[in-house]
């Protein structure tokens, strides 16, 4: 049995994906959802697929080991951060390398880096009239969106597109392609 925990801040639209794909698979559980936001949306998707959901703070993510001791007992194999806003602490990025990987609403090393994120990317892309845009699905490292890419793809940008029709381009392939990208990772061998 794989065990997956899903480290999200906002909605949770990707993690409530991932959940359902794997749902049916006795092979891979989704164990835990963490958030570092009281007010997601993520905690009312997992109340509702009946998954545990840990609420944590600053402090404890970046000053204690509380987390790292809870994904140890839990037996976590694989992170992964669908819509995390935080910088992952060196010490988890060290003990899960290459065992957590990240989405990012881009086609990285584009639009990336500290302060790119949800919806400030898809406006930075409409403002640079980009012709395309995509996601990106990558291992962590310490620093934001620059570890190893596992996986892109692509869709158009229009000239009449704003923002929101972008932003909708992007979940429609994010929720198609990050649930069996996951999948491919964990039929890796060192995990
Ligand atoms: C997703 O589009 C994800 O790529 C993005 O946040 C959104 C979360 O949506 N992540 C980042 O920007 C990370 N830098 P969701 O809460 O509906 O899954």
């Amino acid at each position: 049995m794989k065990r997956i925990a899903i480290f999200a801040s906002g909605s949770g639209s990707n993690a409530e994906k991932i959940a359902e794909y794997f749902s049916e698979r006795p092979d891979v559980e989704i164990s835990l959802i963490l958030t570092n936001n009281p007010q997601a949306g993520v905690i009312q998707r997992a109340r509702r697929l009946h998954i545990p959901v840990v609420i944590f703070d600053r402090t404890t993510f970046y000053e204690t080991e509380r987390i790292s001791k809870l994904l140890q007992n839990e037996s976590i194999d694989l992170i992964v951060l669908a819509g995390f806003m935080m910088l992952i602490p060196d010490f988890l990025v060290k003990s899960f390398a290459n065992r957590m990987v990240n989405i990012h609403p881009a086609l990285l090393p584009k639009y990336g880096g500290k302060g790119m994120y949800g919806q400030f990317v898809h406006e930075a892309v409409v403002a640079a009239k980009e012709k395309e845009s995509g996601i990106t699905i990558h291992y962590v490292n310490e620093r934001y969106d620059e570890g190893n890419i596992i996986f892109q793809a692509s869709c158009e940008v229009l000239e009449s597109d704003q923002a929101d029709d972008v932003a909708t381009k992007i979940h429609a392939l994010e929720h198609f392609h990050f649930p069996r990208v996951i999948d491919q990772v964990l039929a890796k061998s060192h995990l």
